[in-house]
């Protein structure tokens, strides 16, 4: 069995081996992976949900999302990092919450951006870190989640809260300041008003968990420019 205490020094390690794509120094806290796994705990529709779950880690989001899942529901893992690859294949092998959706489950070792259309998912889980990458990056993948979801399809992920103001204005490097804002002009740009937000006190740090419902018409070029979301949901917390 897999315990976390081992987990979190991987964790730990990969941050400072893989900074760039690790983008935190812990996993995501409970609180923060419940809210992550919303739409396959609370889901929308009463029939099989396909979900994609990009950047597990160590796996405290797929966890919950393993928890919630039915079992004819599927679930594809898309790590970039094959240490984090290694402790989700030995979490799905040794823990009695994985063991039962391992048949079910892919863990595909790649990067996201590399994952070709197939059957749509009908929930896609974000935990990558969009405030290491640069603006294009952010683009590329949030427009590449619109290709990969079906109509109607949520999109959930999360980001530090407040950090990317902070890293905007006051972080020293202009460089950094500069990435930070255009990354800030590309989720404004994704994140309409209709989109919801929850805020998670009970992480370090707190955290947002942005929600986001692709629209009802199938993701064209034409629709394409930055998969534009639609419709409400109640924030809480
Ligand atoms: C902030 S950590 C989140 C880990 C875990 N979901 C959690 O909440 O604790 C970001 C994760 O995204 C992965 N990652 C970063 N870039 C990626 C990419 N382009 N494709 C797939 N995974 C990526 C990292 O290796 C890491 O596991």
């Amino acid at each position: 069995m897999t315990k976390r205490p081992a987990t979190n020094r991987v964790f730990l390690r990969e941050f400072f081996r893989q900074f760039h794509t690790t983008g935190s120094i812990v996993p995501s806290s409970r609180s923060l992976s419940r809210s992550l796994a919303k739409y396959v705990i609370n889901r929308d529709e009463d029939r099989p949900l396909r979900i994609l779950e990009v950047g597990p880690g160590t796996g405290p989001v797929t966890r919950q999302i393993a928890e919630a899942m039915r079992s004819d529901d599927i679930l594809d893992l898309v790590e970039i990092n094959p240490e984090f690859v290694r402790v989700l294949n030995e979490r799905l092998s040794s823990e009695s919450v994985f063991q039962q959706i391992a048949d079910r489950t892919r863990v595909l070792c790649q990067p996201i951006e590399d994952i070709a259309d197939s059957e749509p998912y009908d929930v896609i889980v974000s935990g990558l870190p969009f405030n290491n990458f640069e603006p294009g990056v952010v683009e590329s993948i949030l427009d590449r989640f619109g290709h990969l979801a079906r109509p109607m399809g949520r999109l959930s992920f999360f980001e530090y809260a407040g950090i990317r103001k902070l890293k905007a204005t006051v972080i020293p490097g202009r460089k950094t300041r500069e990435r930070m804002r255009g990354v800030t002009a590309v989720l404004e740009k994704f994140l309409t008003a209709e989109t919801s937000r929850d805020t998670i006190l009970r992480n370090v740090p707190p955290a947002w968990v942005h929600h986001v419902q692709f629209p009802e018409v199938a993701h064209t070029e034409s629709t394409a420019e930055n998969g534009q979301p639609m419709d409400s949901t109640s924030t809480s917390q």
